[in-house]
């Protein structure tokens, strides 16, 4: 416990990510796909000698970069602040890692947001030609900036044994590219893509369905097809993808997925699976949405139908996000760094040392009580994934449970044994025996009515 905790109660800290995240996600992958949906469709426009779709396309390429280079990058500033508090230690340890990666990020950024500025400024006063290249230099950027973001992103479920091979020792960073180069790397690079070039289509459709039948019928219908056939790729290799994304998973993860999936029947799946199952049927209904509605009537195909469409793409991307970060607990770095900050190799340690006595923001002195000290623990431990009274409450958790009841539970996430059945998605509870009773203390004191003045709850 290096840093200090921001306590968010009510959503819980993991959805103040989220949310951003999700958003954040939605908006990124359309300016991939969207940069290269732009470049494609006025290449196709020049080559067919189509100057009635220049005005559409460039009207939809204003649309694109209101949203890209407005609502993307202050959400891509969100996370960082986010996640800078959340994960402070997770944060530390992926700028070590990767600060060349992501500086190299930021320059092919640079470049993105300066060409999506001069592509649309550019309409019409510049030779076809040339503007066609613009759109290319934006694409490219921007294609970029996903291959290098990803390698980050699928090595915090992945890291791969070389780089887990020297996690700790200082030489971390000679294993950049095997860090980068991860297990999930190509899967998981696959999986975006594919779901780049749809949000292409779906935000397509948004612009193209609010023009009017009357007065752009032929063009408009056109357009609404060739966006259409977007969706193509990620409805026949999305499985495909999954199912290679799923193969590179370590067992554990893999674990908690396969155990919803095979128990389906009875109807007990996990989470996990729910989530899964969400993410593919919601895709899928995208796919048959955009077929039955806006490909075979494209003249009834209205802004409410391709609003719906958003909607669900955004339900896609929340669900397949979720399931991501379901997927990776009880890590923030697999198998590395633990959610709530503790390295692995650590875990040993601090049982002896103390939890609280590694930390800076542990209350000390005399005065100190066991509620205080119980307090700092579920703080520096627990509220990651939980909070007091909101979400994942752990006053709801508890209720009715005595104080035996909870030792038990503690007893079981410090010994944190394979066979645990919070093993697979809580982290081992660290700390020593004292500690741990403190934190005990604690939680019994959050269904207890308080007593005025007390300094259980605040
Ligand atoms: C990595 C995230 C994570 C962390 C950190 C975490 N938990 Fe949990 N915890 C979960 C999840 C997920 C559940 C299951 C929630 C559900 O069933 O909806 C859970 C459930 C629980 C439950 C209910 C279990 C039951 O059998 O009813 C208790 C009690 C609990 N956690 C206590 C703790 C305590 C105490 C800590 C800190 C030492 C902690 N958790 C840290 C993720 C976490």
């Amino acid at each position: 416990m290096n840093y200090p905790v921001w306590e968010v109660q009510g959503i819980g800290l993991p959805w103040v990510v989220g949310i951003i995240a999700i958003f954040h996600v939605m908006i990124s992958q359309f300016a991939v796909g969207g940069g290269l949906y732009l470049a494609l469709v006025e290449r196709k426009a020049i080559k067919d000698g189509r100057s009635d779709w220049f005005p559409l396309i460039k009207a939809h390429s204003k649309f694109f970069l209101l949203l890209t280079a407005v609502f993307g990058t202050v959400s891509g500033v969100g996370i960082w602040f986010a996640i800078g508090l959340i994960q402070p230690e997770a944060t530390s340890t992926l700028i070590h890692n990767f600060v060349f990666g992501w500086a190299i990020e930021w320059v092919f950024f640079l470049v993105e947001l300066a060409s999506a500025i001069v592509y649309y400024y550019t309409w019409d006063r510049i030779p076809q030609a040339l503007h066609l290249k613009v759109a290319w230099l934006y694409a490219g950027a921007s294609v970029c900036t996903l291959v290098i973001i990803n390698g980050i992103l699928s090595f915090m479920l992945t890291p791969g044994d070389t780089w887990l091979g020297v996690a700790g020792s200082g030489h971390e960073s000679t294993y950049f590219w095997n860090a980068f180069f991860n297990p999930t790397y190509w899967p998981s690079l696959m999986i975006r893509c594919l779901v780049c070039g749809s949000l292409a289509a779906v935000w397509a459709l948004v612009t193209f369905s609010r023009l009017d039948v009357e007065a752009y019928g032929k063009t408009r219908t056109e357009l609404i097809r060739w966006t259409v056939r977007w969706l193509i790729p990620a409805f026949i290799l999305m499985p495909i993808a999954f199912l290679w994304y799923a193969a590179m998973i370590p067992a554990t993860n893999k674990h908690l997925l396969e155990l919803g999936m095979a128990t389906i029947g009875s109807g007990a799946f996990t989470q996990v699976t729910r989530i899964a199952l969400l993410s593919i049927m919601s895709s899928a209904t995208i796919a048959a949405v955009a077929y039955l509605f806006a490909y075979k009537y494209p003249r009834d195909f209205s802004s409410g139908h391709a609003i719906a469409i958003v909607g669900i793409a955004l339900a896609a991307t929340a669900s397949t996000e979720y399931a991501r970060e379901a997927i990776r607990k009880p890590y923030v770095i697999g198998s590395h760094m633990y959610s709530n900050g503790v390295r692995v190799h650590d875990v040993d340690k601090l049982n002896q040392t103390g939890f609280l006595t590694q930390s800076m923001w542990t209350p000390t002195g005399a005065a100190v009580t066991d509620v205080q000290r119980g307090k700092a623990m579920f703080a520096g431990q627990c509220m990651y994934c939980h909070t007091v009274n909101g979400y994942r409450s752990m006053k709801h958790f508890l209720e009715g449970r005595d104080a035996k009841a909870i030792g038990n539970i503690l007893t079981m996430l410090r010994q944190n044994k394979v066979d645990s059945p919070y093993h697979a998605y809580m982290p081992p509870l660290v700390g020593t025996t004292e500690e741990v009773a403190a934190l005990q203390t604690y939680l019994l004191t959050l269904n207890q009515a308080a007593p005025a003045g007390s300094v259980a709850r605040k």
